[in-house]
C-alpha cells in the first residue's frame, strides 16, 4: 500500500512538471527576413532620408512637411506611396485642415530594398498598421515610371 502512494505521488508531480513546462513555452520567435526584420531597417533609412522633414515621430512640421500619421497616404494604395518617394511631391496636400505647400524632393537614390524597409516602417509605426511593401513592388512601380 505504501508502494502504491508512492508510485501515485510520483505520477501526479510528473504531470503537473510536464503540464507547466509546457504552458510556460518561450513564444517561437518571427522569422528572420520577416516584418519585424524590414521595419528594423526601415527605421535606418528613415532616420537618414526623411527624418529631417517628417519629424521622429512623424508628426511634420504644421504647414511645411505633412505629418505620416494615419493619412490616406501612409495608409493608401501602396503604389501610390511608392511613387511618392521614387518621383518626390507637390501637390499641396491638406491634412487634418492643414496645407502643405513645400516640395517633397525624389529618393529615387535609395535601392527597392531600401523604399520597401522604409515605407514598411512608416506603414507599420506611429500608430499606423498597414500591410508591408517588398522590394518587388518598388521594382514595378519604378519600372512602370521609366
Ligand atoms: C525635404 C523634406 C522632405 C523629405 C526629406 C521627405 N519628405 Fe515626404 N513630404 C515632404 C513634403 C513637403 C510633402 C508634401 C508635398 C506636397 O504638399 O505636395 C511630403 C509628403 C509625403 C507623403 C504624402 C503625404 C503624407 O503626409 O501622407 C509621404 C507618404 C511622404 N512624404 C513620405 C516620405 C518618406 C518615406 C521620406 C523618406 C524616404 C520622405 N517623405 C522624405 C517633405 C519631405
Amino acid at each position: 500500500m505504501k508502494k502504491f502512494y508512492c508510485i501515485l505521488t510520483l505520477l501526479i508531480s510528473f504531470s503537473f512538471a510536464s503540464t507547466y513546462a509546457q504552458a510556460h513555452k518561450p513564444a517561437a520567435k518571427a522569422p528572420a527576413g520577416g516584418l519585424s526584420a524590414s521595419v528594423a531597417a526601415g527605421k535606418k533609412v528613415y532616420t537618414l532620408y526623411c527624418l529631417t522633414c517628417h519629424q521622429a515621430d512623424g508628426g511634420g512640421v504644421p504647414n511645411m512637411n505633412p505629418p505620416l500619421i494615419k493619412t490616406s497616404y501612409v495608409l493608401g494604395d501602396k503604389n501610390k506611396i511608392i511613387k511618392i518617394v521614387l518621383k518626390g511631391f507637390n501637390e499641396n496636400v491638406e491634412i487634418n485642415g492643414d496645407t502643405y505647400t513645400n516640395v517633397m524632393p525624389p529618393q529615387a537614390t535609395l535601392t527597392d530594398q531600401e523604399i520597401a524597409d522604409v515605407l514598411t516602417y512608416v506603414r507599420n509605426s506611429f500608430g499606423n498598421k498597414a500591410a508591408a511593401i517588398k522590394s518587388a513592388d518598388v521594382k514595378k512601380v519604378r519600372t512602370s515610371l521609366k
